[in-house]
């Protein structure tokens, strides 16, 4: 059924096609007001679509999440985190050809060059490994130049292919550098979370092994952070790549934009909120604290998701997989008891507040022995293959322009300088 959206005044009005739920903002301009022609204002742009894309899909009331189609639950019961990533950027699924090809290439550009490990060992050992991604990210594209010409199809294959290789290495180094730990390069036996783990990990053995359970779990929280549409950090590339960046620059706005307490720094907050609740005695005061104002519940709340982030139910799952193995994290009780509490709560259900993917992730981090600063890079580093998918959609869109948003100004106008001999 057409739609269109009839705007009127005393004076005027105006008809806007409604097209896939949306009016183009830009016809509001036929229509005039005493502070020049109609606009939205949209802080947060909470209502505003200003992309289309084909990568993901979420509906947020339902608590569905779709990879090019796929339901997330399916994807991390069956793939591989190279498998989906091959999914985000080339549309559909790899046959075993296509995967084997894929992985080896991707694999080829696990080594960094050895002036980026000099970045990353310029920066104190004690500073946060995001900003050590940040800058070993921020460099790449003065070592692949080609990453700037935007409009060979070859060059943004090839240098995507290398950003998602290097991603663990130099998630690994930001690790061992703040360790004092000598550097682990890839290796060529060990297929992309295999191989992290080993470059994160390794000390003096032989041949170190992960418990496959441990390593499962790593893939799929690898697989459930891969994308999300158009959260803060994707937002962040698609802006940058609007003026026509690279994707290493592009990324790094985004690893910058998943860094914040509200987006992907939740999983080091939560953490933190946890260890600070302590026992579970203490969990109601501290969400009588919440209620009041002191601080939010980390790890709750979505702005899409309305009912239950699909990803938090397999990240719980994943979670006893993995207590299994290194013994149950005592901070879970708390975490638990948080939950009941919250989901029970008056203030909580009315805002359609629920666990999102960060609140039990960071218990699985810190299982695995990583220290709350480590996992907002446990993020970035699947995240990107979305981020790298959403940077290909934004540069080959025909419709895509420049992000040049508008203002309601407030204040003062023609002001004379002040006169200094006054
Ligand atoms: N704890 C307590 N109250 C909350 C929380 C929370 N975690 N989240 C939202 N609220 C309250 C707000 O105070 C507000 O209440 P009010 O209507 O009385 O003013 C109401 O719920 C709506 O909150 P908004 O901030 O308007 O919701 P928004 O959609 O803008 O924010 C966000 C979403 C940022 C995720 C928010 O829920 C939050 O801060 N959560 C905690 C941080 C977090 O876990 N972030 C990770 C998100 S997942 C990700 O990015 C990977």
């Amino acid at each position: 059924m057409e739609q269109t959206l009839h705007l009127s005044s005393a004076d005027q009005s105006a008809e806007l096609a409604i097209s896939n739920g949306t009016i183009p903002a830009k016809d509001l301009r036929a229509f005039s007001t005493p502070d020049g022609p109609l606009a939205t204002y949209d802080p947060g742009l909470l209502n505003t679509a200003a992309v289309k894309s084909s990568v993901s899909f979420i509906d947020g009331d339902a608590g569905i999440l779709e990879y090019r189609g796929y339901p997330i639950e399916q994807l991390a019961e069956n793939s591989t985190f190279l498998e989906v990533a091959y999914l985000l950027l080339k549309g559909e699924l790899p046959n075993p050809a296509e995967l084997a090809e894929w992985e080896r290439d991707i694999n080829e550009h696990r080594l960094l060059h050895e002036n980026v490990k000099q970045v990353i060992d310029s920066l104190r050992y004690d500073a946060h490994p995001m900003g050590k991604m940040m800058a070993a990210v921020s460099s790449l594209h003065t070592f692949y130049p080609d990453s700037r010409v935007l409009d060979s199809p070859q060059a943004r294959t090839r240098n995507s292919m290398r950003l998602l290789g290097k991603m663990p290495t130099i998630a690994a180094w930001a690790y061992r550098h703040s360790l004092g730990r000598h550097w682990v390069y890839p290796d060529d036996d060990r297929g992309y979370v295999d191989n992290f783990l080993h470059m994160m990990f390794h000390q003096n053995e032989k041949r170190r092994q992960m418990d496959p359970r441990l390593e499962r779990a790593v893939e799929i929280l690898f697989i459930l952070h891969a994308e999300h549409e158009q959260n803060c950090s994707t937002t962040a590339v698609r802006t940058v790549a609007s003026a026509n960046n690279d994707l290493y620059t592009s990324t790094v706005a985004g690893i910058g934009a998943l860094y914040g307490p509200l987006h992907g720094g939740a999983n080091e907050a939560v953490l933190k909120m946890l260890r600070e609740i302590g026992s579970v005695d203490n969990v109601p005061e501290f969400v009588e604290g919440v209620k009041s104002g002191k601080g939010r519940l980390m790890g709750f709340g979505h702005r899409v998701y309305k009912n239950y982030d699909p990803r938090a139910r397999i990240i719980k799952a994943a979670a006893d997989d993995v207590f299994e193995v290194t013994g149950v994290n005592p901070l879970l009780a708390v975490a638990l008891e948080l939950e009941k509490i919250a989901l029970d709560d008056e203030y909580f259900i009315s805002r359609r507040l629920y666990p999102n993917v960060d609140f039990y992730s960071g218990l699985i981090y810190e299982a695995l022995g990583l220290p709350p600063e480590m996992f907002t890079v446990m993020f970035a580093v699947p995240r990107t293959a979305g981020w790298l998918a959403q940077w290909e959609e934004q540069v080959t869109d025909p419709e895509q322009k420049i992000v040049r948003p508008k203002q309601i100004y407030t204040g003062h106008r023609g002001l004379t300088y002040p006169d200094a001999s006054a």
